[in-house]
């Protein structure tokens, strides 16, 4: 019988999940099918009982809906705690099962495809909601030698280390006290993409050969990218990888089998 998967979301119709899915099914072949299902705000709860019902296997699940999966999983995964989110949902037990595979994404793109050795880099994560704390405590499992959050609103920053202090060495800091700093790997975690923005880092944050790595990704560079090449990055890496990872680990939660990652992200680049 054909398995049924989705991704819920608001909006949901341009996301790239059903394609990068059906990618790992044909690969691997799986029998499933996996859709997008727009969901408005107050719907969420009424969107995942219908579907599971339904006979469906399980979620992917997009914003601005990750906190409220979170809050209304019956089980949670020890990532899923930590990023106080969830973007995977899983109803092949009696209780609805709930992960977060965003940081694990992030870290394979980085580690795996990109090369990057993150253990003893000093790292700047931009940004302190949903996107920031999904990625942080995969990021300090890594071992950086210094993790520091920068953000607009400080005090999101201040409060956002302060639930991470027990799990690694992570400090908070405002734009301004970046100048100089020297960092190896520049993370973007924030939303300025969507207004056309880029965080205000000074460009002396950079270190010699450093890394920058923009979260959001787009069908050409995005603002923050096109900010880290003429900053002098060594490498300026969009998020579509980490997309691509975090969706291959919501498969091998669902299906138990690792799809290969790079022909199809190569595809998905391709589709854009
Ligand atoms: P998400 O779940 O995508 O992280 P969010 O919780 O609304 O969404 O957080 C958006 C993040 O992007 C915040 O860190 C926000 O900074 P503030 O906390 O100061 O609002 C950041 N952000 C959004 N637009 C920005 C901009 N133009 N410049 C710098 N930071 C920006």
């Amino acid at each position: 019988m054909t398995d049924r998967y989705g991704v819920v979301g608001h909006p949901v119709a341009h996301s790239k999940s059903p394609f990068i899915h059906a990618k790992f099914a044909a690969q691997t072949s799986q029998d499933l099918v996996y859709e997008a299902i727009h969901v408005q705000p107050g719907g969420f709860a009424a969107a995942v009982e219908a579907f599971r019902a339904g006979g469906g296997r399980g979620l992917n699940v997009t914003l601005p809906f990750k906190q409220e999966a979170f809050v209304r999983s019956q089980t949670v995964s020890d990532r899923a705690r930590r990023a106080g989110a969830v973007n995977t949902l899983s109803f092949d037990d009696e209780r609805v099962r709930g992960d977060n595979t965003d940081g694990v994404g992030l870290v394979r793109d980085l580690v795996s495809n990109l090369g990057i050795e993150i253990r003893s880099l000093r790292v700047l994560l931009i940004g302190a909601g949903g996107a920031a704390r999904g990625v942080l405590g995969p990021l300090l499992d890594e071992g950086p030698s210094e993790l520091v959050v920068a953000n607009r609103t400080v005090s999101r920053a201040e409060s956002l280390c302060h639930a991470f202090s027990g799990q690694g060495t992570v400090r908070s800091a405002g734009f301004d006290a970046l100048e100089g700093s020297a960092f190896d790997l520049v993370i973007n975690a924030t939303s300025a993409e969507l207004s056309g923005e880029v965080p205000p880092v000074p460009e002396s944050a950079l270190a010699r050969d450093a890394v920058v790595y923009d979260m959001m990704y787009a069908a050409t560079a995005t603002a923050f990218v096109r900010w880290g090449q003429s900053a002098g990055a060594r490498l300026a890496a969009d998020g579509l990888g980490m997309l691509v990872e975090q969706a291959a680990e919501s498969f091998f939660i669902w299906r138990g089998t690792r799809p290969e990652t790079l022909p199809v992200l190569k595809a998905v680049r391709e589709s854009l």
